[in-house]
């Protein structure tokens, strides 16, 4: 027979260039792949029992020994070779030295393309469950500090400059907004990807009488791919994941920036607890927020990847091609950065210590109430343009006296308007202002109480994928 490892040896009657060989290898990276691989081999198997291809006893073989397989990879003993290429051949390779020729029927009725882009599926499918739930922590952990801080107040900003009042909570809650916003892209992400490529074989299914849909739903999806040309070549959901996670990465760098921001000095509005700064070799005062820096920056290896990815994807003919290997690697780096941010992030924000004197103090050093005043006048009647044109003349003579609105007495208001009357002066009260925006989705804190006592609710549910 002359049979050796890996499918060498038949067509190809020299080994590859050890540089060529060193370029076409995967296994450094798909190794990741390994658990998946071998699901993916034992639904295949025992679907070929199923429609009488393999017998009982030859599939027994083959999943006892990819079994036994998958233990000596968690345990670490799996010696992987480079010149079998990828995990699938080293996963093969082993199973026929342990088990033999029933080994070398497995891959009847199935061609590496197919198995690797049901690999890939699973574990992209894998990894967005994963990276849910660790969105669901960090979301938790946005609830519990909107809680302590729901009446502390902050001032809202448009263009870094200070707006209005709103509260820690209300500010807190519109990351957690962020994040559900993200879990529910990758829920339906799952839902949408959750087709199976497996039985295309290399492009055009194969001559035996397979069954897809059984070996679809023993891995867990919901539908098999209607075309094999496309379901080898397709890596849409790769794209698509990368879109999931590098959304996660835009918002993730938003809370870095403000974080940076509210620990300086400058603002001093919040400190970072100290298991997530890291201090400098030279100046010992220094107390940096390096993690708060590294949210910020990590999510240019996210958008990276995906540019990769859809740089690679654009051009292929149908249907496989060796480029689409190239697809592995930002995915997995993608992956792991986003779980790995996430996870670091919902901790940070744990350990987030408010200075409400100095938040509370930035709404009262400013002008932030200047819109309740231009309300109050339309209020009255004053149409808004003429109360805001009022208001601003006032601010302006205000900040050139150094004088805040909540200093100013009733005849000097009254310079600038006449409609203004005694009852102005709750108007000029931050709490009460915050309260007044009692709207769907306001900084009240009756709102805040009531999406706090919602989200507490599903957080808790156990949630179904
Ligand atoms: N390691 C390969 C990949 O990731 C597996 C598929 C190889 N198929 C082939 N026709 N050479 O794409």
């Amino acid at each position: 027979m002359g049979f050796k490892s890996g499918a060498r040896g038949g067509r190809l009657k020299r080994a590859m260039d050890p540089l060529a060989e060193a370029m076409n290898a995967s296994i450094e990276f798909d190794r990741r792949l390994a658990h998946f691989d071998i699901r993916g081999s034992i639904a295949h198997a025992q679907m070929l029992e199923e429609v009488g291809v393999l017998d009982s006893e030859e599939v027994a073989a083959i999943c006892d020994g990819l079994k036994t397989i998958g233990h000596e990879i968690a345990k670490g003993n799996f010696p992987l070779d480079p010149a079998l290429e990828d995990i699938h051949m080293n996963i093969e390779d082993r199973l026929i030295k342990r088990i033999g020729t029933p080994g070398m029927r497995l891959h009847t009725a199935r061609s590496r393309n197919d198995q690797v882009a049901t690999d890939l599926k699973l574990y992209a499918l894998h990894s967005a469950k994963k990276l849910i739930q660790l969105l669901r922590v960090l979301r938790k952990s946005f609830v519990t500090k909107a809680q302590k801080y729901k009446k502390g107040m902050i001032p809202g900003y448009t263009h870094l400059q200070r707006a209005q009042p709103v509260t820690i909570g209300h500010h807190l809650l519109a990351y957690e907004a962020m994040f559900h916003r993200d879990q529910r892209r990758l829920q339906t992400y799952i839902e949408r990807v959750s087709r199976s490529p497996l039985g295309a074989g290399a492009l055009a299914t194969t001559t035996f009488n397979i069954d897809r849909t059984s070996t679809a739903k023993k891995l867990g999806f919901r539908h098999v791919m209607k075309n094999s040309m496309d379901a080898v070549s397709d890596r849409d959901f790769v794209l698509d994941l990368l879109h999931c996670v590098t959304t996660v990465g835009i918002h993730l760098s938003r809370l870095g920036e403000e974080l940076v921001l509210w620990t300086s000095k400058e603002f001093q509005f919040a400190s970072i607890g100290p298991a997530y700064c890291s201090t400098s070799s030279i100046m010992p005062q220094k107390a940096n927020a390096d993690i708060a820096e590294l949210l910020r920056g990590k999510v240019g290896r996210l958008i990276g990847s995906w540019v990769a990815v859809a740089t690679v994807c654009k051009g292929l003919p149908l249907a496989y091609n060796k480029d689409l290997q190239e697809t592995q690697e930002p995915m997995f780096d993608a992956v792991e950065t986003s779980l790995q941010c996430v996870e670091v992030a919902a901790k940070m924000v744990s350990s987030l210590k408010f200075h409400v004197e100095n938040t509370e103090a930035a709404v009262t050093n400013s002008y932030a109430l200047a819109t309740e005043l231009a309300d109050y006048l339309a209020q009255k009647g004053v149409p808004f343009r003429e109360a805001h044109h009022a208001v601003g003349a006032l601010v302006h003579w205000a900040s050139t006296q150094n004088r805040k609105l909540n200093s100013l007495k009733l005849t000097e208001l009254r310079k600038f308007h006449d409609a203004f009357a005694r009852d102005v002066f709750p108007w000029i009260d931050a709490e009460v202002s915050i309260n007044r925006r009692n709207n769907v989705g306001g900084p009240a804190i009756k709102q805040i109480s009531l999406q706090l006592r919602e989200l507490k609710k599903e957080l808790t549910d156990v949630p179904t994928l």
